[in-house]
C-alpha cells in the first residue's frame, strides 16, 4: 500500500491481470540490489566479474532472440491514427487494449511483481518527473536502480501525485514447477505500447535495454515528447555537456545524433585542445523547460549509462571505460578467461581466447564478433570522472547551443550554424544516417531520423516539428543556436576525412565563440560555415588543407539531388506538415540555384 490512490488501485488491477506468485516494493536500497544480483546469479542470468578485475559487476547474456530495441513491434496507440503520424506504428487504442489483456493475462505465473517507483531526473525538481514501474524481471529492478533515483524516496516525494504507469512483463509464465531460463522473454510475441493520452506504457514479452528499462526511450522520450507539446517544453534524445574555456567561462551544449552514433563520446570528450574542458551532464536525454530568463534548462533525466559497449574503448572514450570499473552490469559482451569482458574495438590486440556472448568457445579465427554489436554496459552516472557538479542541479541548466548530427559519408559538412531557430529546425528535420545496431534492422543502410527521434517521437512528427518552431515562437525567449554537424565524412577514396574523438573539441570551440561572438562566419546557402581560419586546427596535422576544404566543401549539386528526397521525405505528412518547413526548403534550393549559378 502506498499514499496513492491511483497507484494501489492499478497494482490491484494490474495483479489480478497478471497473477504474479507474490508482489514486492522496491525500496531503492543497496541490499534489495544486491539481492536481485543474487538472485540472477542462483538463476544463471548473471555471473559475477572476477573481483580484481571489475568489482561489484555482472555479466548477463540475453536470448538470441531478444537483443535490441524492436521498432516495429513499438506502437503509439493514439485515439486518433493522425496523431500518432506516419512515421510511428499505430493501432487503434480500445483493439490493443484487448490484445494486451490476453497476452498480461496470467503473464507473471511463477513469478514475483516488483513495483519500482522512480524519478526521471532530481527527485523533486521542477523539471522531474515520476513514473512506476511494475516488472517481474529482477535484470529490470537492477538496471532501473542505476539509470533512475528508484525507491521509497521517490514514492515519499510523489504522496497522492501523478505518475506514469509503466507495465512490463517479460512475457513467460511459470507453469507450477517449471524450472526457470537464464532470460525468460517471448520469442515470438513482442509489443512495446503507448499510449499517448493516458500517459500509459505497456511492454510485452522482451528484458532488454529500451524495451524493458520504461524510464528510458518509452517514458523519458515518447511519453515525455507528448507532455512536453502539451506544457510547452521540450523531451529529445540529447546528450547534455559542459564545455570551459581555458579562460574558465562555461557553456551547455545539447546534441542530438541517432543511436549508436557517439553521443556517449562526446559528451564524455577529452578535448586535444589546450586549456578546454568538457564535463558530462548526460549521454542520452534532454528533458529542457523554459527559466525565468527566458532560456531553455536542461536535466539529463536518467541516473547512468546504458552505453553502447563495442567501439568503447580507452582510446576512443577513457572516461567511460573509467565509468565501468566497478558497479556496473554488462549485457551480451564476451567473457575473458580471468573474468573479465570484453568487445570488439576495446583492445587494440584481440585476445587469444574468449567465451562469447551465446556463451561458446571464441577464437579470432571464429570468424564471427565475441560480443553482440549492440552488447551494452549500465553503469552509474555518478562513477564517471568528468561528470559535472551541477548534473544533479534540480534547476538544470541553461543550453547555449543545440547539435544535430548523423552519420553521413558524403554532402553534409563538418559544421554547419543554422541562420536562426526555425532553419535549425529544418536542419534538424532533415537529419538523415546510416543505420547502427542499436535497432533491429539492415546497419549501413541511410534513413532520414529527424532531431534522432525518428523511434521515439510520441506523436505525429510533423505536429512535434509544429512545438519546436512553436517554442522558436515564445515571446522573450532566448534561443539556443543550432548547428548542423557531420565528424563522418568520406573521401572519395573512403577514408574518413575528420579524426573526430578528441578532435571534435576543435568544433564545439567554434560553437562556443559563436555563442560569445568572438568567432567568424561565412554565410553559404546551407548555413553559416566557419570562416577561413576560425576553426582551431592547431597542431591537427592530419587534416591537411585539401581534406578540410572537403570537410567543408558546401556541395551543392549534392544537397540539390538531395532536396526532391526531403520533399518526398516530407509528403508523407501532408497537411500536418508545417509550412514554414516547405518554405526553408524553398528558400534553400533558391539559394542553391543562385549559387550554381
Ligand atoms: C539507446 C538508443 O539505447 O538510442 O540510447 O538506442
Ligand atoms: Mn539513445
Amino acid at each position: 500500500m502506498s499514499q496513492n490512490e491511483k497507484l494501489d488501485a492499478w497494482l490491484s488491477e494490474i495483479e489480478a491481470l497478471c497473477q504474479p506468485d507474490a508482489v514486492r516494493w522496491c525500496n531503492g536500497s543497496q541490499e534489495e540490489y544486491d539481492e536481485m544480483i543474487a538472485l540472477m546469479v542462483a538463476g544463471g542470468t548473471a555471473r559475477k566479474l572476477d573481483e580484481s578485475q571489475r568489482s561489484n559487476s555482472y555479466l548477463v547474456w540475453s536470448d538470441p532472440a531478444d537483443v535490441a530495441r524492436v521498432e516495429d513491434r513499438t506502437y503509439i496507440c493514439s485515439e486518433r491514427e493522425a496523431d500518432a503520424g506516419p512515421t510511428n506504428n499505430w493501432c487503434d487504442p480500445g483493439e490493443m487494449r484487448e490484445t494486451l489483456k490476453g497476452l498480461f493475462s496470467g503473464c507473471m505465473k511463477g513469478r514475483t511483481l516488483y513495483v519500482i517507483p522512480f524519478s526521471m531526473g532530481p527527485i523533486g525538481s521542477p523539471i522531474a518527473h515520476i513514473g512506476v514501474q511494475l516488472s517481474d524481471s529482477p535484470y529490470v529492478v537492477a538496471n532501473m536502480r542505476i539509470m533512475t533515483r528508484m525507491g521509497q524516496e521517490v514514492l515519499d516525494t510523489l504522496g497522492d501525485g501523478e505518475f506514469v504507469p509503466c507495465l512490463h512483463s517479460v512475457g513467460a509464465p511459470l507453469a507450477d514447477g517449471e524450472s526457470d531460463v537464464p532470460w525468460p522473454c517471448n520469442a515470438d510475441s513482442k509489443y512495446i505500447v503507448h499510449f499517448p493520452e493516458t500517459r500509459e506504457i505497456w511492454s510485452f514479452g522482451s528484458g532488454y535495454g529500451g524495451n524493458a528499462l520504461l524510464g528510458k526511450k518509452c517514458f523519458a522520450l515518447r511519453i515525455a515528447s507528448v507532455m512536453a507539446r502539451d506544457e510547452g517544453w521540450l523531451a529529445e534524445h540529447m546528450l547534455i555537456l559542459k564545455l570551459t574555456s581555458p579562460e574558465g567561462v562555461t557553456r551547455y551544449v545539447a546534441a542530438a545524433f541517432p543511436s549508436a552514433c557517439g553521443k556517449t563520446n562526446l559528451a564524455m570528450l577529452e578535448p586535444t585542445l589546450e586549456g578546454w574542458k568538457v564535463e558530462t551532464i548526460g549521454d542520452d536525454i534532454a528533458w529542457m523547460k523554459f527559466g525565468d530568463d527566458g532560456q531553455l534548462y536542461a536535466i539529463n533525466p536518467e541516473a547512468g549509462f546504458f552505453g553502447v559497449a563495442p567501439g568503447t574503448s580507452m582510446r576512443s572514450n577513457r572516461n567511460a571505460m573509467l565509468s565501468l570499473r566497478s558497479n556496473s552490469l554488462f549485457t551480451n559482451c564476451a567473457l575473458t578467461p580471468d573474468g573479465d569482458v570484453w568487445w570488439e574495438e576495446m583492445t587494440d590486440e584481440l585476445p587469444a581466447e574468449l567465451t562469447d556472448w551465446h556463451g561458446d568457445a571464441w577464437t579470432p579465427d571464429s570468424g564471427s564478433n565475441a560480443a553482440h554489436p549492440n552488447a551494452r554496459f549500465t553503469a552509474p552516472a555518478s562513477q564517471c570522472p568528468v561528470i559535472a557538479d551541477e548534473w544533479e542541479n534540480p534547476k538544470g541548466v541553461p543550453i547555449s547551443a543545440i547539435l544535430f548530427g548523423g552519420r553521413r559519408a558524403t554532402v553534409v559538412p563538418l559544421v554547419n550554424e543554422a541562420r536562426d531557430w526555425q532553419h535549425g529546425t529544418f536542419l534538424g528535420s532533415i537529419i538523415s544516417s546510416e543505420k547502427t545496431a542499436a535497432a533491429a534492422g539492415v546497419v549501413g543502410e541511410l534513413r532520414r531520423d529527424p532531431m534522432a527521434m525518428l523511434p521515439f517521437c510520441g506523436y505525429n512528427m510533423a505536429d512535434y516539428w509544429s512545438h519546436w518552431l512553436e517554442i522558436g515562437e515564445r515571446a522573450g525567449a532566448q534561443l539556443p543556436r543550432i548547428y548542423y554537424v557531420n565528424w563522418f565524412r568520406k573521401s572519395a577514396g573512403g577514408d574518413f576525412l575528420w579524426p573526430g574523438f578528441g578532435e571534435n573539441g576543435r568544433v564545439l570551440k567554434w560553437v562556443f565563440e559563436r555563442c560569445e561572438g568572438t568567432a567568424k562566419a561565412i554565410e553559404t546557402p546551407i548555413g553559416n560555415l566557419p570562416a577561413e581560419g576560425e576553426l582551431d586546427l592547431t597542431g591537427l596535422d592530419e587534416v591537411s588543407a585539401e581534406d578540410l576544404s572537403e570537410l567543408m566543401e558546401v556541395d551543392v549539386a549534392g544537397w540539390l539531388a538531395e532536396l526532391p528526397l526531403i520533399r518526398e521525405y516530407y509528403e508523407q505528412f501532408g497537411s500536418a506538415l508545417p509550412e514554414l518547413l516547405l518554405t526553408q526548403l524553398d528558400g534553400m534550393k533558391a539559394r542553391l540555384e543562385s549559387a550554381e549559378g
